[in-house]
């Protein structure tokens, strides 16, 4: 177990002296992180994955700091191509730690396969027909997946929903069943394939969808944080916070790009751990707007104290087993980094990282602003883009910050003057 994610100095290191750092640090080797160089995987092993495979494309990952999550201390690989991220987690991670850092919990790796039901003409009947061999169906069901039988899941219940819609009335029968270390899409798709005849017997009728919900509301991480006001800036900043956050509940507009700043965390440990991205950003999105309305997932709100008291829920489908999180190599390695054994522990540390995510951009928000943290890493990709070479890179970003306005035009001016001047 790393004995501290409050690793100083990473900044101002190479990225080799900083893997050998992080290595150091959990007591492996080097060699365990070597798969992250490269982007990871070969064309033959990107060939295996996806059809027509052409290629590969890198992302960059680097080390969130400081995060202790239910008292652990946790060193995360983030994959993300947006300056500042990584560095706003790993800060407000830091003020986290006078608190203890972050407390989680989750309601068990539940997934939902739902199975359309067309043509019934008794749908309130059909509902409780179906619920009568409820077991009938659960045993079909989980004879599809004995390993996951085995290790603890399976089918658990069946749920049937009547919607009264538009211009018909659908029937709904919903699977549900605990995936253990699995996303789960797979099994949950078989189960609901292997069950939909019998399900559509039972209600008189056809079926068409067999397909899981990413609206997956019944396996849910959350984790919740204090902040002391002089750590986050002072008691103006907090309320400046709390004044954004009520913006972000009332406000779709500010909701969606609220949302978009914890995903910019979620989604940056989601991918380097091989799962998959848009099933959680999917997922999240449906959470945000489950009472009609598209809301911030987050809660802020000041505790007796002073103290920023934040906290988010959303559902959290990730998986150890199966899919890339087992075939990428540099999956692999991301999760020897998080040292978690159970899909479980990945969620809560995932929704730590989203929580910090979220109040790191709106800090920023509401005491400086964003685009002071964010030009100076900006800048290096406009010095790039302007051509700089990479010794001419920092020298650039630098002038292109002191000239006040990080643009393409401006960084080719001030590349043509550096040159003349060197
Ligand atoms: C940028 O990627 C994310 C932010 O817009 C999030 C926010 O506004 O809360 C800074």
């Amino acid at each position: 177990m790393a004995r501290t994610s409050r690793l100083s100095g990473l900044r101002s290191l190479a990225p080799a002296e900083r893997r050998a750092a992080v290595a150091a640090e959990l007591g492996i080797g080097t060699d365990d992180l070597a798969a992250f160089l490269g982007g990871g995987i070969d064309l033959p092993q990107a060939d295996r994955m996806v059809e027509h495979a052409i290629g590969t494309i890198g992302i960059p990952v680097g080390v969130a700091t400081n995060l202790i999550v239910d008292g652990r201390e946790v060193l995360v690989p983030m994959a993300t191509e947006e300056p500042s991220v990584i560095a706003a987690a790993s800060n407000v991670a830091r003020m986290t730690r006078a608190t203890g850092g972050f407390t989680t919990t989750t309601t068990g790796p539940l997934m939902q396969a739902q199975v359309q039901l067309l043509g019934v003409a008794d749908v309130h009947a059909a509902r409780a027909r179906i619920l009568e061999r409820e077991a009938e169906v659960l045993e079909l069901a989980n004879a599809q997946d004995p390993r996951l039988v085995e290790h603890g899941g399976g089918a658990r219940r069946v749920d049937v929903r009547i919607i009264h819609g538009r211009d018909r009335t659908h029937l709904v029968a919903h699977l549900v069943v605990d995936v253990r270390d699995a996303m789960g899409a797979n099994a949950v798709n078989s189960m609901a394939e292997a069950t939909a005849p019998l399900l559509a017997s039972i209600a008189e009728g056809r079926h068409l969808l067999r397909i899981l919900t990413n609206k997956a509301d019944l396996r849910l991480a959350r984790a919740r944080v204090r902040i002391r006001p002089d750590d986050i800036g002072g008691p103006e900043v907090v309320a400046n916070m709390l004044e954004a956050g009520a913006l972000a509940h009332d406000d779709p507009y500010r909701a969606a790009t609220h949302n978009k700043g914890i995903m910019n965390g979620v989604t940056a440990v989601v991918l380097a751990t091989g799962n998959d991205t848009r099933a959680v950003e999917a997922g999240a999105h449906a959470h945000a707007a489950r009472d009609g309305q598209y809301r911030s997932l987050s809660t802020w709100e000041r505790d007796a104290d002073g103290s920023l008291s934040a906290t988010l829920e959303l559902p959290m489908p990730v998986g150890l087993v199966g899919g890339a999180t087992r075939s990428h190599p540099a999956a692999q390695a991301a999760v020897r980094m998080l040292e978690v054994t159970t899909a479980d522990e990945l969620a809560r540390i995932v929704v730590s990282v989203g929580l910090a995510q979220n109040i790191g951009a709106v800090r920023a928000l509401s005491a400086e602003g964003i685009q002071r943290g964010h030009m100076g890493l900006h800048a290096r990709n406009v010095a790039v883009s302007a051509g700089a070479s990479a010794d001419e890179v920092d020298a650039l970003a630098a002038r292109i910050v002191a000239a006040g306005a990080v643009r393409a035009d401006v960084a080719e001016r001030e590349l043509a003057a550096l040159r003349a001047s060197r």
